[in-house]
């Protein structure tokens, strides 16, 4: 075993960084003023401010005015109710060219309607300074997302493509609000299972040795196999648990061999992951094996262990079964794993976030030892602190026939196979639309790819996570609808607007102005602007399919704005094709956040 350096979460070197930013945060600042002004006797009260369900009465409004009247009532003030406190926060809002009006409605709600020129100057702002400065400032410095994390020798399955393609935008988020993200992949690499797989190796490969080329062809089929062998031959059974031991002992040959078979699923999984343009480092369950003794060790000094039916175990409050951390044989399993790896993330990583993105029924496991970490202090009780852990939880994946997804007569599906039918369907799409003389073998076989690909991925991540989804190749390659296709077609139908007005926009971003006349220009704008509020809520509650919402929306408000506005030959076509322009450069980062690779021409 490891001996451990620190446990203590307290010294960690964590500089939280200030929220500011988002043009939500920047009207709260401005709120926060207003409510110290009005209200310098009343303390911690947090700025509410949210976007105007009717975008009738203004863009953004403020909710403080109900619940300060319900603090100060009774207590001698001057006020006399909730719509006399609101109109004191609007009187007391500091002057700012951000906001062009307020008003009261209700019962004390203040509708705000922000400035078109300062919209338009932000978005001029960002178009010069790069959408990077667009990017949300989280309270975090280091996250720890722990997906895909297939098992070694079992198939990786559409549960372990979910995860990595919602695993990936999480950490492509995160990435962007400048959080250091280690992508960990937590392949499962240390089971029972590699007794039998190793057995069944020396046996059917008997002048296999050490460092010699990899004997096994299909690893799926051989790892069937051997499954086969030792639920039905109780002689190889117990040579392979035999084989464990060894393995688990050191034994060179062993290792030798569990390297080479752990080799062979790595180049299987390696292929999926290169299709998807998803990175991830892998640090498997066998990295934190030698670990695990000492953290059970810290566990048990805190009075945490327990004896419970030959096992040991921690008993979580509210639960009836306890958390197994040492089996009745002796062996650890998956939670003492999880446990010593959150100690390694936690203390040597020092991370203040860590993210788990698991199939929902894996739940319970996770508040387990989340709980367990908690009782050891390792963790704040209280959820909002950090250091944090979460568990991202998503559904099953669904056939046409609202079972669990197969494909054709085999019980897994292909995770490969699945991505080129995807491409090619894409492929033969775009060849009945000519584009195979229009352009050259290599830009069609990448834009197959970018919109093959980018739509299984989006079909994944529109969804609320934690639904199940049906996978229909039908649905997510249509051209119509909330899908990929029709928005990269979208994305790519924005650069032609702006190639063929034949202006140079580099030119126009510095001497040009946007102006946002138009009501329906207005809108876009306003909605361009909310792109770091909506990212960082997507961040904070992990949900992608927020962001996916926000880029199909900012479609929608573009096509109206495009039908209503002449753009090219018209009077406003500078404002306008910068316009365009932006909405381009905030497509184009949504569709990076979600892994997709934006076309520019279709
Ligand atoms: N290998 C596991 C599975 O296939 C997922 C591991 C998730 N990560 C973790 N730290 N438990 O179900």
């Amino acid at each position: 075993g490891v001996s451990l350096r620190t446990i203590s979460t307290m010294e960690k070197d964590k500089e939280i960084k200030e929220i500011t930013g988002s043009q939500k945060q920047q009207l709260a600042k401005l709120i926060e003023e207003a409510l110290k002004a009005a209200f310098p006797d009343v303390s911690d009260v947090q700025p509410l401010v949210a976007i105007c369900n009717d975008p009738r009465h203004g863009d953004y409004q403020c909710n403080n005015a109900m619940s300060l009247w319900n603090k100060i009532k009774g207590k001698g003030t001057q006020f006399k109710g909730p719509q006399p406190v609101g109109k004191a926060i609007i009187e007391n809002i500091p002057a700012s060219e951000m906001i062009e009006s307020s008003s009261i409605a209700g019962p004390g709600f203040v509708n705000i309607v922000l400035a078109r020129q300062w919209i338009a100057k932000s978005l001029q702002k960002m178009l010069i300074d790069g959408i990077a400065t667009w990017a949300p400032k989280l309270p975090v410095k280091r996250a720890v997302v722990d997906f895909s994390s297939p098992n070694i020798a079992k198939e990786m399955h559409v549960g372990h493509l979910r995860s990595t393609i919602i695993g990936d935008t999480l950490a492509r988020m995160l990435e962007f609000s400048n959080v250091d993200v280690l992508r960990r992949n937590h392949v499962g690499d240390w089971g029972t299972q590699f007794g039998m797989l190793i057995e069944s190796l020396f046996e059917e490969f008997p002048n296999w040795e050490a460092g010699s080329a990899p004997a096994i062809g299909d690893l799926e089929e051989f790892y069937k196999a051997s499954k086969k062998r030792f639920d039905a031959d109780a002689d190889f059974k117990e040579r392979a648990q035999k084989a464990v031991v060894s393995l688990q002992g050191g034994d060179e040959k062993y290792r030798m061999a569990w390297s080479q078979i752990c080799e062979i699923s790595r180049n299987e999984f390696q292929k999926v992951y290169g299709r998807l343009g998803v990175h991830l480092e892998e640090k498997g369950e066998s990295f934190y094996n030698p670990y695990i003794p000492s953290v059970l060790e810290l566990l048990n000094e805190k009075g945490l262990i327990q004896e419970s039916e030959g096992a040991r175990v921690i008993f979580i409050e509210g639960k009836k079964i306890p958390l197994i951390v040492v089996k009745r044989d002796g062996g650890y399993n998956y939670a003492s794993t999880d446990l010593a790896a959150l100690w390694y993330r936690l203390n040597e990583e020092k991370a203040d976030w860590i993210i788990y993105v698991t199939d929902v029924g894996q739940r319970e496991h996770f508040e387990m030892f989340f709980a367990a970490a908690k009782r050891a202090g390792w963790l704040p009780l209280n959820e909002n602190d950090y250091p944090k852990t979460s568990h991202v939880g998503f559904g099953l994946v669904l056939g046409e026939d609202g079972k669990r997804f197969r494909t054709r007569s085999t019980d897994v599906v292909k995770l490969v196979d699945l991505l080129d039918e995807a491409k090619n369907r894409c492929k033969s799409a775009l060849e009945e639309r000519g584009k195979a003389k229009e352009w050259t073998a290599e830009e069609l076989e990448q834009t197959a790819e970018a919109v093959g690909y980018g739509a299984v991925k989006y079909a994944d991540l529109k969804n609320n996570r934690l639904t199940n989804y049906t996978f229909n190749f039908d649905q997510m390659l249509n051209d119509k609808g909330n899908t990929a296709v029709y928005l990269l077609y979208a994305h790519a139908r924005i650069c032609s607007i702006i190639r063929k007005s034949g202006k140079d926009i580099e030119e126009l971003k510095k001497s040009g102005a946007i102006d946002l006349a138009h009501p329906d220009e207005r809108t876009l704008g306003l909605h361009l602007l909310q792109f770091a509020e909506i990212v960082e809520e997507a961040c904070t509650n992990l949900l992608p399919n927020l962001l996916c919402e926000y880029l199909y929306n900012i479609s929608e408000d573009f096509t109206k704005f495009y039908t209503n506005c002449q753009v090219v030959g018209s009077a406003e076509e500078t404002s306008r094709l910068l316009l365009c322009e932006a909405t381009a450069v905030v497509m184009r980062k949504c569709f990076h956040l979600l892994g997709i690779t934006p076309v520019y021409k279709i």
